[in-house]
């Protein structure tokens, strides 16, 4: 009576239940998700019922899976079939937990090849450096093919060919300043800036000899033109806006130069990222701030902000934010900051640790403070933002505002240009990616001894 009552559809409708059960005759082979057919099935039929063994027909009965909302008619066995089979497809359905790719499994196998293999990226690295007589002859070409359009421009190399972070294979970076430039207070506005790569790239598509696939891409955040120097086998990316990034290559040197171990450890994080496919998403300039962040909340690298109180004098503004004047000799710096004594597999271990750990919801990496601050900070006019932030909050009052991404799930802030979020456009799964592979890297290399 009970069961009756309850499948009246006036309770049901009071009662607002509505659980969707389906129904399986295990005898008959056959399924219903009507509870109405369900039970024509016994009184009406058709149905095997009675053809069953004698020995079965006093164990067979309703059973209920309460997991799958399934009444199912049959045995014992009925109920553990239905049970195994679940558990089969629960098994297939079930996500792969995440692995590190084989490539990093190989790279980081042994404390000893972990050493060898940041060996070689240092040494291709230097090389690609002291190979500075192909860089020259780069500048020094595209200035004199440009000189004809912008007479006395000059060029400046940035990026991982001159900070010591390249190989071989990387492309050169340059900033191209075609008259009082450098500082950006001119030619600044996109219609400037895509008439300079339009005119650059006229002036070079011309020179056949020297420069190939000459292409512009006028629509970016900092327009550019992209060429390949054929006798220096290099891919040149052309930028005319100002000198920021020279700047900022400037300071990624100086903190290898006073923590040479902070060389082949952002090698080997170059080399980690890509093979985890993060390298599009997290730029090597992104991955070698964080590895210095990392360093500077341990000592081994010192903040912007104090190497900016160990060089008082006046340094240039480009754009609206303060460089560095590095004039405090580099022996005299490594004073301020402990020598990392420990091995490359240890600093790479320690970091992974750190990031896997990092709370991505709440803080911002900056490496101009040299610690994280809250993201809550930068909302409204930055009022109560760290006073060393003053460019950022005196921006925030101009003609052109430019805000802190804080609602990108990862802040890592330039510590010049400080209205710029490194990883802006770092979506939620490649977050969530970087922090497992830092904690899978991290488990790995806890088992090497
Ligand atoms: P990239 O991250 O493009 O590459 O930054 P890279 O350091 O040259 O390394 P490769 O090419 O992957 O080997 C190039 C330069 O652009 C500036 C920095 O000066 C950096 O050194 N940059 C890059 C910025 O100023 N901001 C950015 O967000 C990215
Ligand atoms: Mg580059």
């Amino acid at each position: 009576m009970l069961k009756k009552h309850i499948r009246l559809s006036s309770h049901q409708g009071l009662s607002k239940l509505l659980v969707r059960y389906t129904f399986y005759c295990e005898i008959c082979n056959v399924k219903f998700t009507d509870e109405v057919a369900w039970n024509k099935h016994f009184t009406e039929g058709p149905n095997r019922h009675v053809l069953m063994a004698e020995s079965r027909k006093s164990k067979v009965t309703e059973y209920e899976c309460t997991k799958c909302l399934m009444v199912i008619f049959g045995d014992e066995l009925s109920l553990a079939r239905h049970i195994s089979d679940r558990s089969r497809k629960d098994k297939k359905n079930e996500k792969k937990e995440p692995q590190l790719p084989e490539q990093v499994k190989r790279m980081f196998k042994s404390v000893e090849n972990i050493e060898a293999e940041s060996m070689k990226l240092l040494d291709e690295a230097n090389n690609s450096l002291n190979g500075k007589q192909l860089t020259q002859e780069c500048c020094t070409s595209l200035e004199k093919a440009l000189s004809s359009v912008f007479p006395g421009c000059h060029v400046h190399p940035f990026g991982s060919r001159i900070s010591g972070l390249g190989n071989e294979h990387s492309d050169l970076d340059v900033f191209v300043d075609t008259g009082d430039m450098f500082l950006g207070d001119k030619n600044q506005d996109p219609l400037a800036q895509v008439q300079l790569v339009r005119k650059a790239a006229a002036a070079l598509t011309k020179l056949r000899e020297e420069f190939q696939e000459v292409c512009q891409v006028p629509t970016a955040r900092t327009p550019i033109v992209k060429l390949y120097h054929r006798k220096a086998r290099i891919e040149c990316d052309l930028s005319f806006r100002h000198g920021l990034s020279v700047e900022n290559t400037k300071f990624i040197r100086f903190c290898i130069d006073i923590q040479p171990i902070t060389q082949p450890f952002i090698l080997m994080l170059k080399k980690w990222s890509f093979y985890n496919n993060l390298q599009e998403h997290i730029t090597t300039y992104a991955l070698a701030l964080l590895a210095i962040f990392y360093l500077q909340i341990n000592n081994y690298l010192l903040s912007v902000k104090k190497i900016k109180e160990l060089n008082p004098a006046e340094a240039q503004t480009i754009n609206g934010w303060e460089t560095i004047n590095y004039k405090m000799p580099v022996h005299q710096i490594k004073n301020h900051v402990s020598r990392y004594e420990h091995s490359i597999s240890r600093l790479l271990k320690d970091f992974f640790d750190y990031y896997s750990k990092f709370d991505y919801e709440k803080q911002v990496v900056c490496p101009l403070l040299g610690y994280t601050i809250n993201k809550n900070l930068f909302e409204g006019k930055g009022e109560r933002l760290p006073p060393v932030m003053h460019t950022y909050v005196q921006q925030l009052s101009s003609k052109e505002p430019e805000q802190f991404r804080i609602n990108s799930l990862f802040c890592v802030q330039d510590p010049f240009d400080l209205s710029h979020n490194l990883t802006k456009a770092c979506q939620q799964g490649i977050v969530a990616k970087f922090k497992n592979m830092c904690g899978l890297s991290w488990r790995h290399l806890s088992s090497l001894t």
